[in-house]
């Protein structure tokens, strides 16, 4: 089998290293992929926007399967076009994808099927929601409706806060047009776990669940990132917790998408609040969390290529999924002054070193080769995965790989899975 994966980061690198361990798949392409990808992989220089040519590589070559990594080819509708050109794609189409690139539609479907979420409302008239927050006495998040990079959450300290944030959003447009319409919430309080499962229409397959560590320092601090780094396990996923998700979250949530002509194939991504009152859903995503993926690559027994085939065909009933029992960790190294500005093109060493320590994986999220070396081409640089008999083990390893890697003004964060 010929397959494709769409994507250049460190969750798109892990995937096509899983996928090139199935004995099904025989050649495998990255559009555009990364200088990783390129050791594994044959890298052909597309833009991941560019879905006419795109769909035109997978015809060329022969493509049996697709699998888009980021939200927002899955979001602008690539599988709708490639299923309309007769070929096969791992992910939501556009109408289901909605789930994820448009907050509102979200919240609204949760309403209707009674999914425990924030309360909130929705706006589109910047005065509208300046009154609402301004009755509001607790602590307010306002979001932006549309993609946002993942930027376009703000958690606000007070009525004031949030009303200053809405007419960032709604009237200077800091968001452009994904901030034209807002969502104002309550803010929850709780700790954080993200779920994982594979839907093909019907089948819910619940996979393991991650826990990621947004903040840019240690201890919880700074901006907010793409994610610095996760766990799995997570010892907040409890079989009580699993058993709510799937009853009160996942199953309403699937059957309101079909009803809505909008049946959901792919991965679920469900990140979640443990609140007093049980767990409440966040936000949905349409994709594989990055670094999440690569920490459930890390445990994933199975043949990724069946499974996401079978989840693209509708039959996911017939296949199942083992799980190495041992934990895994990845810590990601970043770009100085990531999530800020950056400078790119600075040279990495040690990562033939780095990839000798036992139980490590180094996937790239952001590099390009240069001449015979590998250089740093964006924030989120390499992502370092380490499986081990604990956690404390699975730490020891990866930060032992991580202290092997250098390139200039690196800096990651040193407590992910600390203290587990
Ligand atoms: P989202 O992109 O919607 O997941 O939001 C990004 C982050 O903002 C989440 O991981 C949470 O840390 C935080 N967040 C979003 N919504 C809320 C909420 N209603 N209450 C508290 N924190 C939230
Ligand atoms: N790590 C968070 C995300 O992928 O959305």
């Amino acid at each position: 089998m010929n397959v494709l994966v769409i994507g250049s980061g460190g969750r798109e690198h892990a995937l096509a290293d899983k996928l090139a361990e199935s004995s099904h798949v025989k050649k495998l392409i990255c559009a555009p992929g990364n200088a990783g990808t390129a050791r594994i992989a044959e890298n052909v220089a597309i833009d991941i926007a560019d879905h006419a040519a795109l769909a035109d590589l997978a015809i060329d070559r022969k493509i049996d399967l697709t699998v888009v990594g980021p939200e927002m080819p899955l979001c602008d509708g690539i599988v709708d076009r490639f299923e309309s050109a007769g070929l096969r794609i791992f992910g939501p189409n556009k109408a289901a994808a909605r789930i994820e690139g448009d907050k509102s539609y979200a919240k609204d479907l949760m309403r209707r099927c009674m999914v425990p979420t924030a309360e909130g409302k929705i706006f589109t008239d910047f005065n509208d929601a300046k009154a609402y927050a301004a009755t509001r006495d607790i602590e307010l998040v306002v979001k932006a409706s549309g993609l946002a990079a993942g930027k376009g959450v703000v958690i606000c300290d007070d009525p004031a806060d949030a009303i200053n944030t809405l007419e960032d959003i709604m009237v200077k447009g800091a968001f452009g047009q994904a901030g034209q319409k807002v969502i104002v919430e309550e803010k929850l309080q709780g700790k954080e776990l993200s779920m994982f499962a594979l839907v093909d229409g019907f089948t819910i397959y619940i996979l393991e669940a991650a826990q990621d560590h947004k903040r840019v320092g240690d201890g919880d601090t700074g901006l907010n990132t793409g994610g610095m780094g996760a766990f799995c396990p997570s010892p907040l996923a409890t079989s009580d917790v699993f058993d709510q998700v799937q009853r009160d979250i996942l199953v309403p949530m699937v059957d309101a998408l079909r009803c809505d002509g909008a049946p959901y194939r792919g991965l679920l991504y469900i990140g979640l609040m443990l609140t007093p009152g049980g767990p409440k859903v966040l936000e949905f995503n349409c994709r594989f969390g990055d670094p999440e993926c690569q920490v459930m690559m890390a445990r994933l027994k199975g043949d990724l290529f069946e499974i996401m085939q079978a989840t693209a065909t509708g039959k996911l009933d017939q296949v199942s999924i083992d799980w190495d029992p041992r934990p895994a960790i990845s810590v990601v190294m970043a770009s100085g002054g990531y999530p800020g500005a950056y400078q790119k093109g600075k040279l990495i060493t040690g990562l033939g070193e780095a990839a000798a320590v036992s139980g490590v994986k180094i996937h790239h999220a952001a590099t390009a080769p240069l001449e015979d070396m590998v250089v740093t081409n964006g924030g989120r640089v390499l992502c370092v995965t380490a499986i081990g008999n604990s956690m404390a083990k699975a730490r020891e390893q990866a930060y032992k790989a991580v202290d092997l890697i250098h390139f200039e003004d690196a800096h990651y964060r040193r407590d992910i899975a600390a203290g587990l």
